[in-house]
């Protein structure tokens, strides 16, 4: 938790303008296991053929050009739209709504003997596996991203509720979604608007007993431009930096304070106060980002020392980057410089993104893992997904490539629970974007747990850790 106290960190706001440039054995069931109420095996029959490329460049800085920018995101430049306007997802899910509710489909997780008779050993040893199940066995939550699509398809909802029990607003949260541009000019100062859609979905995630991870306040993407200008109008200047500070500030507080005044403070465990601020070299990202123009690199401090003034001690202050494993030396340096005078974090937590890929080195991860949760903060994985073949190049969904998928959850699930259960890595929850390749926004490269059809993969069992069914 926050406040905790390190010895020999006394770095701070001060450090950081300088810094800135500067096998588990499978234990099969005999009987067929249903997985989150679904007993098919995978089928490649009813995988798509991803010889798409990949839309991000953001992946890899494998030597020459580094790749990381700004240009990657496909939500970037442009003048994001205002909440209400947005579809949920940019890149999307074309699936869900043609899903038909009921037909023929794999067993439901309604159809599961809820809780009618008295359960006996039998039907306790038939319960279904899931993938909470699965974290619950190691003092994790389980986690996916979500849209108001999701919530509104029943099969898909049922799905969820099944596998998950902590959500993160695929897009609901971030800054072009809760900033309102004609109150800030009304009144003056920047002011968050929370949307129906968030609503939605926080009281889905009440009704369904879900956590959930707030994301995200402080990013240079998906961020209006006009609240870094002289009346909040992106024909005039930018505002000095003081102003920023206090519109930060001011920002930060909102959101803190509209989740008390919603009644929503008790769902959230953990918020990503800052995300993607700090590249593979080691500097901080500058293109786009206009806190870091207006502000210097200390809006980084600033940004943890805000949210660690009106979150709440409950909610677990993170911060959420990709491309971890080549950026670890950076992240390491940045958290230590998190700290208030007496040298207690304004940090909780490092989210890691984990957007990965199957030829991603495998070891090399879990070693990042590790050194992060060396900190002694928290870590979570936040975004998993894992793509078919390289950054580079992606790969088709066959069946051999999906193996060497399933294989890859299973190594990494495995080694993620060892690193815990050895008390190396302090990890209460770890988040997928999304569960099914259809809906991902990396759907060309397969990278999710179901297929187009939410039939299981391989992936889905390795992350049960059932090795046999894995792609072995
Ligand atoms: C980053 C962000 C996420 C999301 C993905 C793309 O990882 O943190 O919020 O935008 O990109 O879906």
């Amino acid at each position: 938790m926050r406040k905790r106290c390190i010895a020999g960190i006394l770095t701070g706001m001060m450090v950081l303008s300088l810094v800135a440039c500067g096998s588990r054995e499978d234990s099969t069931p005999d009987t067929p296991v249903s997985v989150a109420g679904v007993t098919q095996v995978p089928d490649e029959g009813t995988q798509p053929d991803g010889e798409a490329e990949p839309t991000k460049a953001e992946q890899k800085p494998d030597g020459e050009a580094e790749p990381t920018k700004a240009e990657q995101k496909p939500e970037g430049e442009a003048e994001p739209t205002k909440a209400e306007q947005k579809p949920d997802g940019e890149a999307e899910p074309t699936k869900a709504e043609q899903k038909p509710e009921g037909e023929a489909e794999p067993t439901k997780a309604e159809q599961k003997p809820e809780g009618e008779a008295e359960p006996t050993q039998a039907a306790d040893s038939q319960a279904p596996l899931t993938i909470q199940s699965v974290f619950a066995q190691n003092g994790m939550k389980a986690g996916t991203c979500l849209t108001t699509q999701m919530i509104n398809n029943s099969y898909l909802a049922d799905l969820i509720t099944a596998n998950f029990n902590s959500v993160t607003m695929e897009n609901a949260m971030k800054p072009d979604y809760i900033l309102d541009k004609a109150e800030s000019i009304a009144t003056g100062d920047i002011v968050v608007n929370f949307n129906a859609d968030m609503a939605a979905m926080l009281d889905w995630a009440r009704a369904n007993h879900m956590a959930v991870r707030g994301h995200t306040i402080i990013w240079y993407s998906q961020t209006p431009k006009w609240i870094f200008h002289e009346n909040f109008d992106t024909n005039a200047p930018f505002v000095t930096r003081e102003v920023m500070l206090a519109r930060m500030e001011s920002y930060i507080k909102q959101v803190f304070e509209q989740l008390d005044d919603y009644g929503y403070t008790d769902l959230f465990y953990a918020y990503d106060v800052v995300n993607e601020a700090w590249m593979e070299d080691g500097k901080i990202r500058e293109e786009m980002n206009y806190w870091y123009q207006i502000i210097g690199a200390d809006y980084l401090w600033y940004a943890f020392y805000y949210a660690n003034q009106y979150a709440p001690e409950s909610i677990d202050l993170y911060y959420n980057d990709y491309n971890e494993q080549y950026k670890t030396d950076a992240l390491l340096k940045f958290v230590d410089t998190l700290v208030d005078e007496e040298g207690n974090y304004l940090i909780d937590g490092i989210g890691l993104q984990a957007h990965l890929y199957t030829g991603d080195d495998l070891d090399n991860y879990l070693k990042t893992v590790e050194r992060l949760g060396a900190t002694g903060l928290k870590i979570e994985l936040t975004e998993l997904d894992v793509s078919l073949g390289t950054w580079q190049n992606t790969l088709a969904a066959t069946d051999e490539n999906l193996k060497v998928q399933g294989r890859y959850y299973y190594e990494l699930t495995d080694g993620l629970f060892k690193l815990v259960q050895e008390g190396k890595v302090t990890m209460d929850a770890l988040t997928f974007w999304g569960f099914a390749d259809g809906l991902s926004w990396r759907k060309d490269a397969s990278p999710l747990l179901y297929d187009t059809m939410y039939l299981p993969k391989y992936a889905l069992y390795g992350v049960l850790q059932q090795k046999e069914k894995a792609g072995y």
